[in-house]
């Protein structure tokens, strides 16, 4: 069988793992970069040249100057997406139809699934960002979603914008005090002013990325968000309404599993999440802020603290069985500096048994105990090492212990927010 140049890089926990330092970096020596699921819920942070850019829906490849995708798995809100293209066109990025391809197939988020993010949240509470992204996904399953195809066709978008509304007005009209009509037409406005913006972008992008892969081009795929919100194998139901799994990416694109090569699971050097649920390994002490502020660890998308915790070897264990991870990528080791004694979780224990898979019972997931080793931690700085041997001895001792509980090795270090903070082992 034919070889294909495709790697997946995938969050391995609740999101938040770095993803986006590290599709940038692996993006110098890739041409394409391509999203597959998720929508502007995401936050991908990446520093360089002293900048900070924080980017939503546009892979992170576009500072390397990639094509970049947008696939047909993705949810696109037109607004977000036109403010992030002016935002990186101000910064000097180029973003045209020659760099930019959304699929004609992705879904479109449209104001009124913000609202419905808002109103079901007050008796869910799952802690979504509200930007819709549950709710587009739930019409897209229900068969009443608007693709962009659809909203590029502006009388086949005003028949399916009306019946949307004729059903979901009872729930949204709490929400805004704005009658059915002037909703309507509202909506259509904002349709004239983005449609016109997307068009250019839009395309077959399943044809395209058969025809470059075939070709023997190097495509990453970009995941959002990680495998503990995947919407089947996370920790439902908080988590997000997508699969951030390497299996998301065949049906997000459109390419038959043959052409998923190599995968790379990103792994935070602890664990965080934002947002309800259980979370077994969080820190319940005054350490907690301590790793937080050390980690800087608040939304890029929402601006909220995460919870933070220890390394949760049960949920990186289960995203590497699900995701087939040939090798990791630990993130922000560097921000366990001055933590002592540090502990790994080995397996969780609910009356009595212990549990070393994942359990899939919520109210497991949220009793369970987890059972702890326990390391000496380090005082040194990390940030200035750039070769694997020259990591303090616990250091080193740490990283054992993750790959020994993991079964995986780790290729890559990320010890700072900048490019050059990275060791390649
Ligand atoms: P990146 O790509 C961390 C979380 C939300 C909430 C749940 C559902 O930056 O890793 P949603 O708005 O998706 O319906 O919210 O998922 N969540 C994330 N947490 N990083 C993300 O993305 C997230 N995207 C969604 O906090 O708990
Ligand atoms: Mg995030």
């Amino acid at each position: 069988m034919k070889n294909y140049n495709t790697i997946s890089i995938i969050g391995t926990q609740w999101g938040d793992e770095g993803k986006g330092k590290v599709v940038h970096y692996l993006s110098r020596d890739a041409d394409y970069i391509v999203r597959y699921q998720g929508g502007n819920n995401a936050g991908h942070t990446v520093v360089f040249d002293n900048k900070e850019y924080i980017l939503h829906l546009i892979p992170s490849g576009i500072l390397e100057h990639k094509k970049c995708v947008i696939a047909n798995g993705v949810v696109v809100d037109p607004e977000a997406l036109y403010n992030e293209i002016q935002f990186l066109k101000l910064k000097g990025f180029k973003v045209t139809k020659e760099n930019l391809f959304i699929s004609d197939r992705a879904h479109v988020i449209l104001p009124y699934h913000k609202y419905l993010d808002v109103v079901r949240e007050k008796t869910q509470k799952i802690g979504t960002t509200q930007k819709g992204i549950g709710p587009c996904y739930a019409d897209k399953y229900s068969r009443s979603g608007i693709r962009i195809c659809d909203y590029l066709e502006e009388d086949t978008f005003i028949s399916l914008l009306k019946k949307n509304i004729d059903e979901k007005y009872p729930l949204i009209k709490n929400f805004v005090s704005i009658s059915r009509e002037s909703l309507i037409k509202q909506i259509v406005q904002h349709q004239r002013k983005y449609s016109k913006f997307l068009k250019p972008f839009v395309t077959d992008t399943t044809n395209l990325l058969i025809n470059v892969i075939e070709k023997g081009y190097v495509v990453l795929f970009e995941s959002a968000q990680g495998t503990m919100l995947d919407v089947d194998f996370g920790s439902y139901p908080y988590v997000t309404s997508s699969n951030p799994i390497v299996g998301g990416i065949s049906i997000g694109t459109g390419l038959p599993p043959k052409y998923i090569k190599k995968v790379i699971g990103i792994t935070k050097a602890y664990t965080t999440r934002v947002g309800e649920g259980p979370f077994p390994t969080e820190i319940k002490s005054q350490l907690q802020e301590f790793l937080r502020n050390q980690g800087n660890e608040y939304g890029a998308t929402t601006g909220r603290p995460r919870r933070c915790g220890w390394f949760d070897s049960v949920v990186v264990r289960h995203a590497i069985k699900i995701n087939s991870i040939d090798e990791l990528v630990l993130t922000k080791l560097d921000c366990l500096k001055g933590i002592n004694p540090l502990k790994i979780c080995i397996a969780y224990k609910y009356k009595g048994k212990l549990y070393y898979d994942f359990p899939s019972s919520r109210k497991i997931q949220s009793l369970a105990k987890p059972v702890y080793i326990s390391t000496t931690g380090f005082n040194e700085e990390l940030s200035n090492i750039t070769e694997y041997k020259k990591l303090p001895k616990n250091v080193k001792r740490y990283i054992e212990l993750i790959e020994h509980y993991c079964g995986t090795k780790i290729k890559m270090f990320s010890l700072g927010r900048e490019r050059n903070k990275t060791i390649i082992r």
